[in-house]
C-alpha cells in the first residue's frame, strides 16, 4: 500500500482540463519530483492530494483511505505544504507564522520553540528574524519561513511546490543538501514540484512528467533519463538540456 494513491483522477477547472486521468502510486519514502511546462497541472496535482481541490473524477486514496472532505483538517496536519509563491500570514511574525500549526494542535510552546530553532538553523534563518515579518524579508527568506511553518509537526507527507524557486544558488545548494541529509535521517514522502530539471535529478528517486494535465512518464530517475517513454519526454530532456 502507498500513501498516495491517484486512480483515474480528473479535475477541469471550466472547459480547462488540468490533470486527464491520472492514476499512480506515489512511493513511499522516497522523493519524487513532478515536472512538467508551466500549465500542465503540477500544482493542481498537489491540490488535490491535500484535499484543496476535491477532483471531478476519480479517486483519491491517501494514507490508505479514500479522502474524506468532511474530515480533511486531520489529514492535512500529516502532511507538509509548501505553496508556490509563500502563503505566508502578513499581519503574522515570521514566528507565529511558523507556529500556527503547533498553536491549533496544542503543542507546549516549550516544544514549539524548540522546534521552530531547529528548523531556522536548518534553513538558514538567523534566530533575530522571528520578530520580523514577511513584507520586511527578501523573496528567498519566506520561502524559508514557508518552508519551516510546513516541517513543523514532522509530517510523515511533504508537498513542496517550487520551493527552492526564489533562492540564490549558494543557498540553493546547501537546502538540497541539507533535504537529503535530513531524508537518510528520517525518510518521508516528499512530492516536489520544480521547473528546474537539476534540481530534480540532484533530489529525485522518482521523476513524474506531465504534459497538459496527461502523465508522460513515471519512473526511477534513472529509467526516465535513460529511457524516455515517448518523444515528448525525449524532447523534454533534450530541450532542458540546450
Ligand atoms: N483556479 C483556477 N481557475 C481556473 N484555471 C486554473 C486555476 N488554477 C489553474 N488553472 C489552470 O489549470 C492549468 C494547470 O494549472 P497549474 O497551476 O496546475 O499548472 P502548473 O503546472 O503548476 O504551472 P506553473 O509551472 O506555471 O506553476 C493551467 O492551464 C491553469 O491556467
Ligand atoms: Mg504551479
Amino acid at each position: 500500500m502507498s500513501l498516495i494513491e491517484f486512480k483515474n483522477v480528473s479535475h477541469s477547472y471550466g472547459k480547462c482540463l488540468a490533470l486527464n486521468r491520472l492514476s499512480f502510486e506515489i512511493v513511499d519514502n522516497k522523493i519524487t519530483a513532478v515536472i512538467g511546462k508551466s500549465g500542465s497541472g503540477k500544482s493542481t496535482l498537489l491540490q488535490v492530494i491535500n484535499g484543496l481541490i476535491k477532483p471531478n473524477e476519480g479517486d483519491v486514496i491517501i494514507f490508505g483511505r479514500q479522502l474524506n472532505y468532511k474530515d480533511i483538517y486531520k489529514t492535512r496536519l500529516k502532511i507538509g505544504y509548501s505553496v508556490q509563491g509563500t502563503g505566508l500570514f502578513p499581519h503574522l511574525s515570521v514566528y507565529n507564522n511558523i507556529a500556527i500549526l503547533g498553536k491549533i494542535t496544542n503543542q507546549s510552546k516549550h516544544n514549539i520553540e524548540r522546534r521552530i530553532d531547529t528548523l531556522m538553523s536548518f534553513v538558514n534563518l538567523p534566530p533575530n528574524f522571528k520578530t520580523k515579518y514577511p513584507h520586511q524579508l527578501s523573496g528567498g527568506e519566506q520561502q524559508r519561513v514557508g518552508l519551516c511553518r510546513a516541517m513543523l509537526l514532522n509530517p510523515p507527507v511533504f508537498l513542496l511546490d517550487e520551493a527552492f524557486a526564489a533562492l540564490d544558488p549558494h543557498n540553493r545548494a546547501e537546502i538540497h543538501n541539507e533535504l537529503l541529509q535530513l531524508q537518510i535521517a528520517e525518510p518521508r514522502t516528499i512530492i516536489l514540484v520544480t521547473h528546474d530539471l537539476n534540481e530534480a535529478l540532484k533530489l529525485a528517486d522518482y521523476i513524474m512528467i506531465l504534459d497538459n494535465g496527461v502523465l508522460q512518464q513515471y519512473s526511477t530517475k534513472e529509467i526516465v533519463v535513460n529511457d524516455p517513454a515517448n518523444d515528448f519526454v525525449r524532447n523534454y530532456f533534450a530541450a532542458q538540456s540546450l
